[in-house]
């Protein structure tokens, strides 16, 4: 039997559906997993795609069974299994083989295997995954960060495998090492902003209106035909308006209110906190998730304090608030977006990565959960330039944040007095209103700081006089 071109280890859903894809794209794959069975089982599953799968029972197995050089795909749980498969791979590798960790890995992880793995002559990729079980299968978007030869190696089976938009492939080399992993854990960030604000928006239309879950699924499904037109506003409107076959409820009526997290979106705000970008939209989003697992002392809560009265939102014009709420959201994207964006770029700095904006949102716009017409927009504002400082002052969306942030404004103020909770949202006003003015209100805190701490300031007019006229200060001034 003629070699494999390439290895996938962990049979996992994810492990599974990239195996099938990669096979189904005429590149023959060897595959491996920890549990033998697992391995059978995939093979018979894979159907027409049989001959194109080679089942390995050992780790040798697997690796005598590829073409060398050998690209070997580690598609596990991150963390440990990462660590473990390494070790188990690297005395039965020979010079030159790839091992790629497509996993969600935390980037610092990544930074540190490859550390571990220079000069041992394997080389090391770590490869960013988007699009869940459908993208894996039919094409994801694949951020990919090693060295540009180590790239080039693999580059044609993940641009084979990877999802077009409009014929462009949604797989690139972004950097050297953690890129590609930094790059993904961003996405993730951006992915719970984009997914916490649809919720909040949801809250209104729920709490507020008292609207169905069918009322909300229409209304995601029109959106669905607009400016937000999007995978998870897509599949927002799906989730709504299915029925839960067993008490023939809403599906969502029927869900409990506590959202998990895998650590993706925490990692993404503590870079932010790291390197002192502000990325207020994934920090709110990453506490209302940690909020929401609070369950039981949320409805202590509501016992002892009550809920605002929502009276004041019935009386306005319906059609006027839904259209604003659309408006709104697409603002508070942006407001995500554009935090994302700015960590990116200062990451590309910190970390020496060089990393290519409108190439990052080029290959998200297919593929991947934030896929959407909107960043399609974003990659056009980056081509033209990409060297903005932010997203919010690029021409196209200095446009848009004018056109739209009336509405976050109006969405905002009627979610607080009714006592609505729109964190995210609200963390984008707060951005747009604090990023926009001049002269904001950080003197008064350099006052504090030097009153109480004479931790110095600079003046406004230049002079060499850093400390106020109070306490210890007060030499500066006699
Ligand atoms: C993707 C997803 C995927 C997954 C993450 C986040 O891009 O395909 O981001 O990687 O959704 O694991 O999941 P949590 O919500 O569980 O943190």
């Amino acid at each position: 039997m003629a070699k494999a071109e390439i290895g996938l280890i962990g049979l996992g859903v994810m492990g599974s559906n990239l195996a099938l894809n990669i096979a189904e794209k005429g590149h023959r794959i060897a595959v491996f997993n920890r549990t033998t069975a697992r391995t059978h089982e995939f093979a018979a599953e894979a159907g027409p795609l049989r001959d194109m799968v080679v089942p390995c029972d050992t780790i040798e197995d697997l690796v005598a069974a590829i073409e060398a050089p050998r690209p070997i795909i580690i598609m596990t749980m991150a963390g440990k299994p990462v660590d473990e498969q390494i070790a188990a791979l690297r005395p039965v590798l020979a010079a030159n083989d790839i091992i790629i960790d497509a996993g969600n890995a935390n980037f610092r992880d990544t930074m540190r295997r490859f550390s571990e793995l220079d000069g041992s002559g394997l080389t090391f990729i770590g490869m960013g995954v988007s699009g869940g079980e459908e993208g894996a299968r039919h094409g994801p978007s694949i951020m990919v960060g090693g060295t540009e030869a180590s790239w080039k190696r693999i580059e044609s089976v993940l641009v084979d495998i990877s999802a077009k938009y409009k014929g462009e492939p949604c797989a690139a080399w972004l950097g050297p090492n953690g890129a590609g992993h930094f790059v993904k854990t961003i996405h993730n960030g951006i992915e719970y902003a984009d997914m916490q604000m649809i919720a909040e928006i949801y809250g209104i239309l729920r709490d507020g209106l008292g609207f169905s879950a069918a009322e909300c699924s229409e209304i995601f499904n029109t959106w669905n035909k607009g400016r937000l037109e999007s995978y998870l506003i897509e599949i927002s409107g799906i989730v709504l308006g299915a029925t839960d076959p067993i008490s023939g409820k809403p599906m969502v009526d029927m869900i409990v209110d506590k959202a998990g997290q895998k650590g993706t979106g925490k990692w993404s705000a503590i870079e932010a906190q790291n390197m002192g970008v502000p990325a207020t939209g994934i920090e709110a989003a990453v506490a209302a998730r940690s909020l929401s697992s609070f369950k039981a002392q949320r409805e202590t809560a509501e016992t002892i304090l009550g809920l605002p009265a929502a009276g004041q939102i019935k009386s306005l014009d319906r059609g006027q608030l839904i259209a604003d709420l659309e408006l709104a959201l697409l603002a508070g994207k942006i407001g995500a977006y554009a935090q994302g964006f700015a960590v990116l770029a200062e990451a590309s700095k910190e970390f020496g990565w060089n990393l290519p904006m409108p190439t990052i949102a080029r290959i998200w716009r297919a593929g991947c959960i934030i896929r959407s017409q909107f960043l399609d927009d974003i990659t056009s504002a980056f081509r033209a330039a990409p060297d903005a400082a932010n997203l919010v002052i690029t021409p196209a969306f200095a446009a848009l944040v004018k056109e739209t942030d009336g509405a976050l404004r109006r969405t905002v103020s009627v979610a607080a007095l009714n006592g609505l909770a729109v964190p995210a949202l609200a963390s984008a006003l707060g951005y747009f209103d604090s990023y926009r003015r001049g002269r904001g209100t950080a003197n008064l805190i350099q006052a504090q700081r030097d009153f109480f701490g004479a931790h110095g300031f600079d003046r406004v007019d230049g002079l060499d006089k850093h400390h106020g006229p109070w306490g210890s200060g007060l030499a500066e001034f006699s």
